[in-house]
């Protein structure tokens, strides 16, 4: 089968190829296999200077790299240029992160040493996202490597180029044979990639293909699971400068065309003369966005969304609201430019409407008006995801309650949910993960802690023993 990719603007072909067919997984996984012993027992100094060479080739493509990711997503050159540099920083952040939390330690006892190891798990799936195909795999392929595992990547669909590249840079690092493996396709080579000999999947998509994989691992427990998924997040605008606020709004629910996990998808408001003046200055502030391809100058702030199926689907999405009794503000429109993918920022109030409890992955904020902060907060918490949420605040005491009381991974003040760090662990509870974040505690999973009691000879058990044994 061929696979090809579409430049969401234009609708040109950025890459054709073949699919992997299961028997092609099924080579990928046993090349991996055959290479893990090897990989896995190398010192970890010298699975880091494979990284930081790793490093050297992104460096030496970062324009070209940025370019195929823009053209692959649709995003603006300026966003992408920002992804690639996360891939940069990451490799540093997991060195420091593998040292700190997957090193080696040792203490001294009185027989000798008590020593913590950790070992890798052996053969890694990975399967990644079309919104930040580099940065997003990339989290998971440096830890898993860096730790010993070997790899088996599929990117998505929608971004095979993208997956193509990182595995040119693999390759000029010098990997060794079959320690970094690519796959392409769509759900079929996933699911054969997923139903080999795997010692676990490092996934971040959707939350329906995440609570697919909960239930077909359940009988495979030794696989270990990361699941970096979706949520429904809330952001409460209480008090403080209106276009300030505006702007925390905007950036968080329509950077990247409303396309990241971590965009606030549900804004919540005092029902109040304040309340009103938001919502009107997030209004004015949407309808000056910039919107154009990847390339425009000047910069578009936001691209299309990835493909003219996904702005039909948001269209259906916010269709079903207004029928539900929504009302918009700032209507959607799938605009009328260069592709049927470029929609538009769209606000809309749901106050006293029941709204399904699901991720629109495009920049549509609901908007809530509430009586009061007890309210706000029961409906930031009224979801069954936990990714990230919000508070725009001045006041320190509901700042506390907020943090305390929220019920989401990453928990933000004054500033947007979305931009979240590789230095910070990140995830999310609920239906949004499996208590395995990742970024900087992808090390976490990447490895498995050995303890160790080791004495240089047997001498002095048969003393101790002696000793209890006349008593
Ligand atoms: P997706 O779930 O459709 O696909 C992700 C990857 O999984 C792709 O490679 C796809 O081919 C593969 N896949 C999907 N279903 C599969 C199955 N049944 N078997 C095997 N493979 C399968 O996700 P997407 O549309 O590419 O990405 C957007 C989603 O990802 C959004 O829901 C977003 O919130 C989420 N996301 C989460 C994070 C996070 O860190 N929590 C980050 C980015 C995106
Ligand atoms: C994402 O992973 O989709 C977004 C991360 C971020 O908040 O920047």
């Amino acid at each position: 089968m061929t696979l090809q990719s579409i430049d969401p603007a234009t609708g040109e072909v950025v890459w054709e190829g073949a699919a992997d067919n299961a028997e092609a997984v099924g080579a990928a996984l046993a090349k991996a296999r055959a290479a893990f012993p090897a990989w896995g027992a190398l010192p970890v100094a010298e699975r880091v200077a494979y990284a930081e060479a790793f490093r050297g080739a992104l460096e030496a493509r970062k324009e070209r790299l940025a370019e195929t990711i823009a053209r692959e997503t649709g995003k603006p050159r300026w966003e992408t240029l920002t992804e690639v540099a996360a891939m940069i920083g990451k490799v540093g952040i997991s060195i420091k992160a593998q040292a700190e939390r997957a090193g080696e330690r040792r203490q001294d006892m009185p027989f000798g040493e008590a020593v913590l190891r950790h070992r890798p798990h052996g053969v890694m799936a990975v399967l990644g996202p079309f919104n930040f195909p580099g940065h997003l795999p990339n989290g998971h392929i440096v830890p898993a490597l860096l730790a010993g595992n070997t790899v088996v990547f599929k990117p998505s669909e929608m971004t095979p180029a993208t997956g193509a590249a990182m595995a040119e840079c693999w390759a000029e690092a010098g990997l060794p044979d079959g320690v970094f493996n690519l796959v392409q396709g769509a759900r079929e080579t996933g699911e054969a990639l997923v139903a080999g000999e795997i010692d676990g999947l490092l996934f971040t998509g959707s939350a329906g293909a995440g609570a697919h994989f909960r239930r077909i691992f359940a009988d495979r427990p030794e696989v270990i699971l990361a699941l970096e998924l979706g949520g429904n997040n809330p952001l409460i605008a209480w008090d403080g400068d209106v276009e300030e606020t505006a702007s925390i709004v905007v950036q968080s629910s329509f950077v990247t065309t409303g396309q990241r996990c971590s965009c606030a998808r549900r804004l919540i408001v005092p029902d109040t003369v304040w309340g009103r003046d938001l919502t009107d200055a997030i209004d004015a502030l949407a309808r000056r966005i910039v919107i154009g391809k990847w390339d425009d100058e000047p910069q578009p702030y936001i691209g299309p969304l990835i493909s003219d199926a996904a702005a039909a689907s948001a269209k259906a999405r916010v269709d079903d609201l207004v029928a539900r009794g929504a009302k918009p503000t700032r209507e959607f429109k799938i605009l009328d430019c260069m592709s049927p993918a470029f929609v538009r920022p769209t606000v809309l109030d749901v106050t006293g409407i029941d709204v399904p409890d699901e991720e629109i992955f495009a920049p549509v904020v609901q908007v809530s008006r509430v009586a009061d902060f007890d309210a706000a907060v029961a409906s930031a918490n009224a979801t069954r995801f936990g990714l990230s949420a919000g508070l725009v605040s001045a006041d320190d005491a509901l700042w506390d309650r907020f943090v305390l009381e929220s019920r989401a991974g990453v928990v933000n003040r004054n500033r947007p949910t979305t931009g979240a760090a590789g230095s910070m662990p990140f995830g999310g509870l609920g239906e949004s993960g499996n208590h395995r974040p990742s970024a900087y505690y992808a090390a976490d999973y990447c490895a498995y802690p050995v303890a160790s009691f080791e004495a240089a000879n047997a001498d002095g058990n048969s003393g101790a023993i002696a000793a209890m044994l006349k008593a």
